[in-house]
C-alpha cells in the first residue's frame, strides 16, 4: 500500500475519459488499497482513479467523520441513475488547489456500480453522500466540479491559480 501523488489541475491526465474495470485480480486490489492510503492521507472523503494518474473507472469514498472510524466505499464501473431534486453546497476537491465553491447537484440518486469481484451492487444516496458520489463519477468522464461553476467565479480562480504557480515557482527555484 502506498501514498500516491494527486495530479493537480490543470494536468492534462485529469481531463481523459477513463476506461471500465474489465479484470477483477489483485492488481485492481492494490490500486484501491493505494487509492484508500492516498485519500485518508491527504485528508480528503474520495478519491477517483484519474487523480493518480490512473485511467479506470474506480472511486474510493468515505465520508465519515474521522471520530467515528473508517467505512470505505469502493465503486468500480459506477453509474448515476434517477437524479432527483437539486442541492447547492460547497465543494472542494483534492486536485483544485486552494478554491472551494458553491455547486449545484442532485439531491438524490441511485447508483449502480461493482465491487472488486466484479459483482454488481446497488443503492441510493442522498444530500451530502450523493454529493460526493457525483463529484467522483465526473472525475471518470475528466469532468472537474469548477466546470460547473459560473465563468466569472472560473476565471477568478484561474487568475488566484496563476499567481499560486507563480510564487510556488519563485520558490521551489530560490
Ligand atoms: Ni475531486
Amino acid at each position: 500500500m502506498t501514498v500516491r501523488a494527486i495530479l493537480t489541475y490543470p494536468d492534462p491526465r485529469l481531463r481523459k475519459k477513463a476506461q471500465p474495470v474489465r479484470e477483477f485480480g489483485p492488481e485492481l486490489a492494490r490500486l484501491v488499497a493505494d487509492m484508500a492510503d492516498t485519500m485518508y492521507a491527504a485528508p480528503g472523503v474520495g478519491l477517483a482513479a484519474p487523480q493518480i494518474g490512473v485511467s479506470l473507472r474506480v472511486v474510493v469514498i468515505d465520508i465519515t467523520p474521522k471520530e467515528e472510524g473508517r467505512d470505505l466505499k469502493v465503486l468500480v464501473n459506477p453509474r448515476i441513475l434517477d437524479p432527483e431534486g437539486e442541492i447547492i453546497d460547497t465543494e472542494g476537491c483534492l486536485s483544485v488547489i486552494e478554491y472551494s465553491a458553491k455547486v449545484k447537484r442532485a439531491a438524490k440518486i441511485r447508483v449502480e456500480a461493482q465491487d472488486l469481484e466484479g459483482r454488481p451492487f446497488s443503492f441510493v444516496a442522498e444530500e451530502w453522500f450523493a454529493r460526493v458520489v457525483q463529484h467522483e463519477v465526473d472525475h471518470l468522464d475528466g469532468i472537474l466540479y469548477i466546470d460547473r461553476i459560473s465563468r466569472l467565479k472560473r476565471s477568478m480562480y484561474e487568475k488566484k491559480l496563476k499567481k499560486i504557480l507563480r510564487e510556488q515557482e519563485r520558490a521551489g527555484s530560490r
